[in-house]
């Protein structure tokens, strides 16, 4: 970002910063992908799924999805009415066998025709989809007539986990449009939005000025992705993300009172806490969520410049604190 604030660049993103970030990405991906750079995880979702449907439209989602539970409403606002549909599936991924009765519940013409699937890779419970069972759910999705939508606001949290290449995480197994997140893995902020199907990518850039995502200062949202890409630092800020996780998950296991509560695949643990403990924890400065996503769980995140002390400090107070 330093670097791009030197001298003059063309506006609206017809500049240099974002033809290399775009070009950078399109390597990652292997594939000519179009590439767009948006502010935020909920303009990205939103726009892209809008660009997947009409308002005549639904859009089928785990009942945890970001996109459900915490856009206000974006995606169908921005979609002009189209509806989300939720499916259960355990430990926030999708239950492949889900789809079917969804789209089949109803086919009649009063019904919101089904017309995309949107999966969170990783999951808002910190969980990952293998490469087999995004390809699993992109079958089932073809079958049916969906689109794929991947919302990666923690896309490189998977990818590190899984030590899957990009491109069979996405496109080769079936993805058509990823939400690939940056503020999450470290920069300043801003997401880039990835057609793999190029068709689908078609007046995106339209749809991005309309819904005030089009940055006049471009360079300063595209050229951090330059940074953030060069030498394999995204996968080593996620994996770092994730390695602090899995030291959380370790040191809060064997305290008396508490409970992992899903599988500890990323950066993040969901655990339930004795009640008795948690405004004690925030007294002394801890800042986590409960309730949020799921109803009593406290959501620990680890990011990208946690550090091992950081961690074994919030252990340490819970194991004192639990008694
Ligand atoms: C799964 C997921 N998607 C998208 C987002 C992006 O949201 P925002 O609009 O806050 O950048 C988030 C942020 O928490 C998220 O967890």
């Amino acid at each position: 970002m330093a670097e791009a604030n030197a001298g003059h660049e063309v506006s609206y993103g017809d500049d240099l910063w974002t033809q290399r970030a775009s070009d950078r990405i399109r390597e990652i991906f292997e594939r000519e992908c179009e590439v767009f750079f948006v502010f935020n995880g909920t303009s990205a979702n939103s726009l892209s799924l809008a660009s997947l449907c009409q308002s005549y439209n639904s859009v089928l989602c785990h009942e945890l999805a970001h996109v459900e539970m915490s856009e206000c409403g974006a995606p169908e606002f921005f979609a002009n009415g189209s509806k989300i549909l939720l499916l259960k599936g355990a430990n926030g991924k999708i239950d492949p066998a889900e789809i079917e009765p969804a789209v089949k519940k109803r086919t009649d013409i009063h019904y919101p025709k089904p017309r995309a699937l949107s999966i969170t890779q990783a999951t808002e419970v910190g969980t990952v989809y293998s490469v087999a069972e995004v390809q699993r759910l992109a079958e089932t999705a073809r079958t049916f007539g969906l689109h794929l939508q991947m919302d990666g606001a923690r896309f490189a949290n998977a990818v590190a986990a899984l030590g899957a290449a990009p491109a069979d995480l996405t496109w080769r197994s079936g993805v058509d449009v990823l939400c690939f997140g940056g503020s999450k893995n470290g920069i300043a902020l801003g997401e880039a939005v990835v057609f793999f199907d190029r068709e689908l990518a078609r007046d995106f850039d339209y749809r991005c000025k309309q819904g005030g995502q089009l940055a006049s200062k471009m360079r300063f949202l595209s050229a951090p992705w330059l940074g953030m890409l060069k030498d394999g630092a995204w996968l080593r800020h996620a994996g770092h993300a994730n390695e602090m996780a899995k030291r959380l998950e370790a040191g809060l296991r064997p305290i008396r009172g508490v409970q992992i509560v899903h599988p500890v695949q990323s950066n993040s643990v969901f655990a339930r806490l004795p009640s008795s403990i948690e405004e004690k924890l925030r007294a002394r400065g801890w800042h986590f969520y409960t309730g949020v996503i799921t109803p009593d769980e406290a959501r620990l995140m680890c990011s990208w410049d946690t550090t091992p002390e950081d961690v074994d400090d919030f252990v340490a107070d819970v194991k004192e604190l639990a008694g």
